[in-house]
């Protein structure tokens, strides 16, 4: 299926991968795919845990050296090399350089298979929220009636109530991906995208007004400065700051691709990190504020409520909804938030995978989305509907995080930078319409800086799990789910770097644009 027609001056190429047509729906769907579970349901507990109020230090020091540079070097390599992950990878560098392309779609996929099923959750909690089905005890609900747990083991029995909506959530998904660029992906973004931000809004302010609501937000925002000297807390940031930003993991390489080549990529970069992190916040803002209420109610303090985890979105809010005045509607609009932001981010992240078969099989866009999005609907069914759940689901999340995306993100930077010298290159392509002018700083950021402060959060994440199997879990739990599919992802990139393109397919570099 042929996308919108995209904006006058893009070659036959682009017409056929499909492009947003204009810079408002490139940045709508940026931060659509930015803006997603790890502002909402992660950042607020991986703020709590990694120091509170001392966590916007390591964070904003994340988000500056090398988030936002980061997010601008996927920009200049989607935009100078105009294909997906391995295409451009492939153009910028040779065959080896194609294997990093690859290394992000297998990252992508991984997350896709466990992200989707986090919205299906937060599809039925949605519904859960008018009569509070949960009951009076939240935790037993969860584990036990909702998700059928079977106790960190292998169980494939499917469980209906999840099997239903996150079989909804593929279909959604697919139909959006078959849509294309611009009539999908873009069309989804500038609906969702303004609908979040009225929903979320109205919620951070309905929980603002709840009694306690203050106390919540002195436990996020009172400083625990011992926090800074923690490795652990850096490691935290910097993993942070990468998710929620959707960079490392080939997702800004991609929709970059689709953007007109006079669009001014730093200025799009300046408003895509604004807009994320402030999201970030406000769910920070209001999701403690909840915790407030519930510790006051409770006559407990802010961290006896403050679950961490799964637990927060799924156990503590249900808990808040039954209690607070007009519960119903906060469950509502804190659980549609999650499923219309996770939405917009799980089409993104399905994408790296779509356009790199796409381009490297030169298929038609409503097949490489079926030939994507029915295994990774299967998969997703098989482990995420059935009794085996939430163990794998927090271990793939934690060990792709670490080991996946900020290892890939420090190969890649590396690489880009001494290996294929090809930094001041796309320093002078994003200069050359950007409004904000890149200078040598930024090659100390991508090249040295943000390497080394990866390199040493990476360290120390691996002394971490080293000595203390992640989350209490069984070995071969860690080693199967955790190891296994971070080098698992390796291992497949090896594999099909070296498999051969369609011979359809242009492999060198696109002519370099004039200035506008
Ligand atoms: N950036 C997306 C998120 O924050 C993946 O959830």
């Amino acid at each position: 299926m042929s996308d919108q027609v995209p904006p006058s001056g893009t070659s036959q190429e682009q017409r056929s991968r499909g492009a947003f047509t204009s810079r408002k729906v490139f940045i709508l769907a940026a931060i659509g795919s930015a803006v997603g579970l790890g502002n909402i349901w992660r950042f607020p507990y991986v703020a709590y845990e990694n120091g509170g109020g001392a966590f916007v230090i390591p964070y904003l020091v994340a988000l500056l050296v090398a988030g936002l540079p980061f997010l601008l070097l996927d920009y200049g390599i989607g935009h100078r090399y105009r294909g997906s992950a391995p295409l451009s990878f492939r153009r910028l560098g040779g065959a080896t350089a194609e294997t990093l392309g690859w290394w992000q779609v297998g990252i992508c996929a991984v997350i896709a298979i466990y992200y989707a099923v986090i919205i299906a959750w937060a599809v039925r909690y949605t519904f859960f929220s008018i009569d509070q089905s949960w009951g009076s005890a939240p935790d037993d609900f969860f584990f036990g009636e909702f998700l059928q747990t079977a106790d960190p083991g292998i169980g494939l029995d499917f469980v209906g109530g999840v099997l239903w909506p996150l079989l909804l959530v593929w279909v959604a998904v697919i139909a959006i991906m078959v849509a294309g660029v611009q009539k999908g992906i873009g069309a989804t973004s500038v609906v969702f995208i303004p609908l979040l931000v009225v929903a979320f809004l109205a919620l951070v302010v309905q929980s603002l007004f709840l009694p306690g609501a203050a106390a919540g937000l002195d436990a996020l925002f009172t400083p625990s400065w011992g926090a800074l000297t923690d490795a652990g807390v850096w490691a935290a940031a910097f993993g942070q700051i990468f998710f929620s930003l959707s960079v490392g993991f080939g997702i800004m390489i991609t929709y970059a691709s689709y953007v007109g080549r006079k669009t001014d990529m730093t200025g799009s970069g300046m408003v895509v990190g604004l807009a994320n992190s402030s999201f970030e916040l406000l769910a920070g803002i209001g999701v403690f504020a909840a915790l407030g209420f519930m510790a006051q109610a409770n006559g407990v303090a802010v961290d006896e409520v403050a679950t961490s985890g799964l637990g927060l979105a799924f156990i503590a809010f249900p808990a808040i909804i039954s209690e607070a005045p007009a519960g119903a509607v906060i469950g509502v609009l804190f659980f549609g938030s999650l499923v219309v932001a996770g939405i917009t981010s799980l089409v993104s992240v399905i994408e790296v995978v779509i356009s790199a078969v796409r381009d490297k099989l030169d298929l038609g866009r409503a097949t490489a989305s079926l030939v994507v999005g029915v295994p990774a609907a299967v998969v997703s069914v098989l482990l995420f509907a059935t009794t085996t759940g939430v163990p794998i689901l927090d271990t793939a999340d934690h060990f792709i995080n670490r080991f996946g995306i900020l290892l890939v993100a420090v190969v890649s930077m590396l690489a880009v930078t001494w290996v294929y010298r090809d930094l001041d290159h796309l320093r002078d392509h994003l200069n050359r319409t950007g409004s904000l002018r890149l200078g040598s700083w930024w090659l100390v950021l991508v090249g040295v800086v943000t390497p080394a402060a990866l390199v040493y959060v990476l360290i120390d994440e691996l002394r971490a799990v080293l000595a203390e199997p992640y989350g209490g879990y069984p070995t071969w739990l860690i080693n199967s789910i955790g190891w296994g599919s971070a080098v698992l992802v390796v291992v497949v990139a090896l594999v099909l770097a070296r498999l051969p393109w369609r011979r359809t397919v242009d492999l060198s570099a696109p002519p370099e644009e004039v200035s506008r």
